[in-house]
């Protein structure tokens, strides 16, 4: 199978799975449901469920649970999309081709609507009657902790916010881009290959691989902002220069953030040499996050 004809149909698995863990438009309250489901069916590449499968895989071909858990990941990053884009956050009009959450549904039910998202999310991971209690907590914290503080994405959104208009600084721009979206991402990897049945220093190489492509994404995202237009990108392009934000294209420049972009691929290559032919898609996926256009 190519691998666009992979990602396609891992999406798909991933868009299944979630519609049958999100309470449905029919359900009370109805304007909550259709707000939580207008961002989360819009379109996304479904990136973080995707590498939980494939980290799972990596460690065995039977991990229960694992699509459902991965879906735990993909209701926390739209919760995060949907409050990046607020008012008082970016102020986006734009995402996933669509006017955002708060345009459509007013702020307070796009509020609601990310605060039901993340809960939704603990909610599944602590329904995963297949897996043993043991690993359910265990996957509990590691989503809690990348989405949260001190090392979270909550954490990195803050540091995103007061950094606006700040001088650019090397230290600051990592730990932005660690917390706001290389959380999450590494994250992803750990709680594929913790459901799978890895523990303790078997974890090291996923979490190695995942805090690479955590930081190669975001260092894309910033490029992607300043090279393409919102059309493609379905989200308002050019919008961190104009806000002041501290990115990489900001403090290194466009050619060299690329470059950095193509050491942390390496880097996260190198992660997974223990696994040989194993992690031939998880390669993959670290190319995709490279190479992308949107
Ligand atoms: C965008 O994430 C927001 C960041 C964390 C940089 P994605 O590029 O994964 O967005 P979708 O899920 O495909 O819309
Ligand atoms: C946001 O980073 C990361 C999140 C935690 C949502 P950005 O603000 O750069 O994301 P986009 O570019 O709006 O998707
Ligand atoms: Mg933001
Ligand atoms: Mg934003
Ligand atoms: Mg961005």
């Amino acid at each position: 199978m190519t691998f666009r004809d992979y990602l396609t149909e891992q999406a798909g698995v991933v868009d299944a799975a979630l519609e049958a863990l999100t309470p449905p438009v029919e359900a009370p309250p109805e304007t909550l449901h259709r707000a939580m489901r207008y961002s989360l069916f819009a379109g996304g590449k479904r990136l973080r469920p995707i590498l939980c499968m494939e980290a799972a895989r990596v460690v065995s071909d039977r991990a229960r649970g694992v699509e459902r858990a991965a879906c735990a990941l993909e209701m926390v990053h739209t919760y995060s999309l949907i409050h990046d884009d607020l008012p008082a956050l970016d102020n986006d009009d734009l995402r996933r081709g669509r006017p955002t959450c708060h345009k459509v549904f007013g702020e307070a039910m796009a509020i609601l609507a990310g605060d039901a998202l993340l809960t939704l999310a603990f909610q599944v991971l602590g329904s995963l009657e297949d897996v043993s209690e043991a690993l359910r907590s265990r996957m509990m914290f590691e989503l809690a902790d990348a989405a949260g503080t001190p090392r979270g994405m909550v954490a990195g959104q803050v540091l995103d916010l007061e950094g606006e208009g700040k001088v650019p600084d090397p230290a600051l721009l990592e730990s932005i881009h660690r917390a706001k979206t290389g959380a999450l991402i590494r994250a992803s990897v750990r709680i594929g290959a913790i459901c799978a049945g890895a523990a303790g220093s078997e974890l090291d190489p996923f979490s190695s691989f995942g805090e690479h492509i955590g930081l190669a994404f975001q260092i894309v995202d910033d490029l992607l902002d300043v090279e393409e237009s919102s059309e493609a990108l379905g989200k308002t392009a050019g919008k961190d220069a104009a806000q002041h934000k501290i990115t990489f294209p900001a403090v290194y420049g466009a050619g060299e953030s690329r470059r950095m972009a193509e050491r942390e691929r390496q880097a996260a290559h190198a992660a997974l040499e223990p696994f040989g032919p194993r992690a031939a898609r998880l390669k993959e996926l670290a190319d995709f996050v490279i190479h992308r256009r949107t």
